[in-house]
Formats: structure tokens, sequence, C-alpha cells
């Protein structure tokens, strides 16, 4: 597809401001809504930028009128697990029943197709690893429910009004724009990469590693990251896949590759040449040991190969926009 234009809601954020990167590479045309309530401007490397709530109805109906989109890419949501439990109102609110807006407004207007970021939280304990999208749904806190009820509804509106989406179901997204012109910067940061490069800069204190009695080898949870740049990819094959006639669907994205947080320690410590300073803590609640992607359908049906497996390149790269970023 050449030359297309796009909405990305949420495009101000981690992920999406890489797939508007990468979009814009390609040289198409982007339109970004984004309220800036986690995303960051400087964030936006191109496109245009509107400031405003994706939820607001009759914004969205003038934006539809506006503009004819190819497509539409929704990375807008809340993401800390934790505060979804002491919060949940406010999670189904801003993921799910935001979206249900955001999906009337695309069935009145005729607007599709929709690639929406689902997450691995949609999976809760797995059963068994590599989790592939076979693996029963049993989220287990508000955050993963928010978004499965999205994927539910996804489904629905595509059988009652021949809407395309694909969801896609990411696993730990890590590194940064290799140029590194713009990275992870999450307030409140609860993610391991980040936290451990900032335990080194001293601009964190010493990272806290929940769990030495996991069932894996080394007693640490086993996650599996996945470089941004490669979800990236994903967005754009899957929604040139809808375009190109393919069917609606859910993909996990991850490498498939598990790393334990013992090894993203060390393997920080040989990127920087710095120990990180830590302490030993307690399990965190909620945390499975071991969440590894079977990522086979997304490689087969939308021909995705990701570019960054390697755990210190990922690592590299977040760690260079750690020092460049303000
Ligand atoms: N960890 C620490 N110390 C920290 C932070 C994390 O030891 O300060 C550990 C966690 O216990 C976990 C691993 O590092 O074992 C990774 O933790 P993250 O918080 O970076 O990522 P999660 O795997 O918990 O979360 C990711 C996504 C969520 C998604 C979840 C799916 O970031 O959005 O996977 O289960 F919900």
């Amino acid at each position: 597809m050449k030359n297309a234009t796009f909405l990305v809601i949420g495009g101000a954020g981690y992920i999406g401001s890489h797939l508007v990167k990468a979009l814009i590479e390609q040289h198409h045309r982007v339109i970004i809504v984004d309220n800036l309530s986690a995303g960051k401007a400087t964030a936006v490397l191109g496109g245009e930028l509107i400031v405003h709530d994706f939820e607001d109805r009759a914004f969205l109906d003038q934006l539809f009128q506006q503009h004819q989109f190819s497509g539409v890419f929704h990375f807008a949501s809340q993401i800390v697990v934790s505060e979804s439990v002491k919060d949940p109102g406010k999670y189904y609110r801003a993921n799910t029943a935001a979206t249900l807006t955001l999906l009337e407004a695309l069935r009145d207007h005729q607007v599709g197709p929709l690639v929406f970021s689902s997450t691995a939280a949609v999976y809760g304990e797995p059963l068994y690893t590599p989790i592939n999208e076979q693996h029963p749904t049993n989220a287990v806190n508000p955050y993963g429910r928010s978004k499965l009820m999205v994927e539910q509804m996804l489904a629905d509106f595509a059988s009652a009004h021949q809407q395309k989406y694909i969801a896609l179901r990411y696993f730990n997204a890590a590194g940064a724009d290799p140029q590194a012109r713009i990275g992870e910067q999450h307030d409140p940061e609860t993610h391991l990469i980040p936290l451990v490069l900032q335990a080194i800069t001293g601009k964190r204190p010493p990272l806290q590693l929940f769990g030495q009695d996991y069932d894996t080898p080394d007693g640490t949870c086993i996650r599996d990251y996945i470089h941004v740049e490669d979800l990236a990819s994903a967005h754009i094959l899957a929604m040139n896949y809808l375009n190109n006639g393919g069917e609606s669907g859910v993909f996990n994205l991850g490498n498939g590759l598990g790393y334990s947080v013992n090894e993203v320690v060390q393997t920080a410590s040989k990127v920087t040449g710095e120990e990180v300073p830590r302490t030993y803590a307690p399990r965190r609640a909620g945390d499975p040991a071991r969440l590894v992607a079977d990522a086979t359908l997304a490689k087969n049906t939308f021909g995705w190969q990701p570019q960054y497996s390697d755990l210190a390149e990922i690592i590299q790269h977040a760690w260079a926009w750690e020092l460049a970023k303000n």
C-alpha cells in the first residue's frame, strides 16, 4: 500500500511512536490522536499530532468526515497491572468503554481496518509454554480483562458489521529506536529493563529483584522481550494483510526466546560495563514464572520476522536511549 493515510491513536506513546516513525519512513501520511496523558509530543517524529481524547464521539465524527483513512491503529490505554487491581474502573473506562466508542464510530463511518494493541496478559497464568493463540484466555487482573473484553467486542463487531481487525498480543515490549531518538519513558516506570538501566545511572534506587524461588533454572521469572521496532513492523504487516483481503484474528508477538530476570541483569551489566545496583525482594503478586510466545501464526500469516532477537542488542538500544533522553 503506497502513500496511504493512517490514523494512529496513542501515537505519542512508547510503541505507538515507533509505529508512526515506521509509517513515515514508508512515506505514508499519518494523523496521530493522543491526549498526552502518558505520551510525549516530542516522541512524534512526523505526521500531524492532534491533542485530544479519542473517546470523544463528536470529535471522532468530525475526524472521519475530514479524512479517508486506509486503516486505524489503536494503542491508547492504561497499562499498569497493579493499578488496575486497585482502580479497575479506570481500566474498564479507558481501555474497554472508550474503545467501544471508537468501534461504534468506525462502524458508523465505515472506517477500517483496525489493528489493536492487546497483551499477553489475556492468557493469565500459563498452562504451557511457549504460548500459542489456542491457549485458553484467563486474564487474572482487570488490565488483562479490559483488553480481553475489547478482543471480544472486536470479534462481535466483525461478525455483525464486517469490521475487519487484528488484535496483537504483545509479550514484553523492550528496546528503543536504534538511533536513540525515541524510546521507553513511562511515569511511573514499572518495566524491568528501564528500571535496571536507571538503577545503573543512579536516576532511580537500586533494582528490587522480585522473587528468586520460581520454578525456573535460576529461580527468577522468564519473559519474552520483543524489540519495539519489531512490534512496529508487525503492525504494518498486519494492516497490509487486512487491506489485501486477509481475515480478522488475534496474533501473539514475541521472540519465542525466554530470558530470566537474572539474565537481563547480567546482560545489562555486559552492555553498560557497570554492575546493576540491586536488592532481593519477595515475589511481586500476579507474576507468572514463565511467559514465552509462540508467534508462528504471525510469521506464517503475514510474514512477520523479528529483526532483533538478541537480548544484548535490545538492551544496547534501550541504554543508548537512556543516555540520550533528557
Ligand atoms: N521485575 C523485577 N523488578 C522490577 C520490575 C520487574 O524483578 O522492579 C521483574 C518482574 O517481577 C517480572 C519481570 O521483571 O518477573 C518483568 O517485569 P515487567 O514489569 O517488566 O513486565 P511484566 O512481564 O510484568 O509485564 C508485561 C507487560 C504488561 C503485561 C504483562 C503480561 O509490561 O503490560 O507483561 O503478563 F500485562
